[in-house]
């Protein structure tokens, strides 16, 4: 999904399907429309339209998606798991983590 400003993109995030799970994920807003609640909106509908009740995310900013209820997990599916173990490799995402939110709470 993206958000929009008249005809300018402010900010954009996705729910993107693996084999067995769902991730919800590339959340980013423009740097200059940071702070003014754009980013909530978007995690708050993706969770809204998510597939299933749990909603997983693997990001490195944890205290971010803290905000929303969402938990750190040691042993989460398989693959986010292997995809941690990939991204990790990459020095520019060492902090990354996998967290799940369940609606059903
Ligand atoms: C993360 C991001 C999407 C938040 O978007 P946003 O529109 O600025 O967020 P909101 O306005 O909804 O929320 C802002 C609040 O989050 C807090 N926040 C921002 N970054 C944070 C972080 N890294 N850790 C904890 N809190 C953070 C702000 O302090 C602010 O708090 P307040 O409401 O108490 O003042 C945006 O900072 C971004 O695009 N970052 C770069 C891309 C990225 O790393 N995305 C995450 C990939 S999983």
């Amino acid at each position: 999904m993206v958000a929009v400003d008249g005809d300018d993109i402010v900010g954009f995030g996705r729910i993107r399907p693996h084999k067995e799970v769902y991730e919800l994920g590339c959340v980013g807003v423009l740097e200059n429309r940071r702070n003014q609640g754009i980013g909530r909106i978007i995690v708050k509908h993706l969770i809204n339209i998510f597939p299933t009740s749990d909603v997983y995310i693997t990001t490195d900013m944890p205290d971010y998606f803290k905000s929303f209820g969402f938990r750190k997990i040691e042993t989460g599916p398989k693959e986010l798991i292997e995809k941690l173990k990939r991204v990790c490799k990459s020095k520019c995402r060492e902090e990354a983590v996998v967290m799940v939110y369940n609606k059903e709470i």
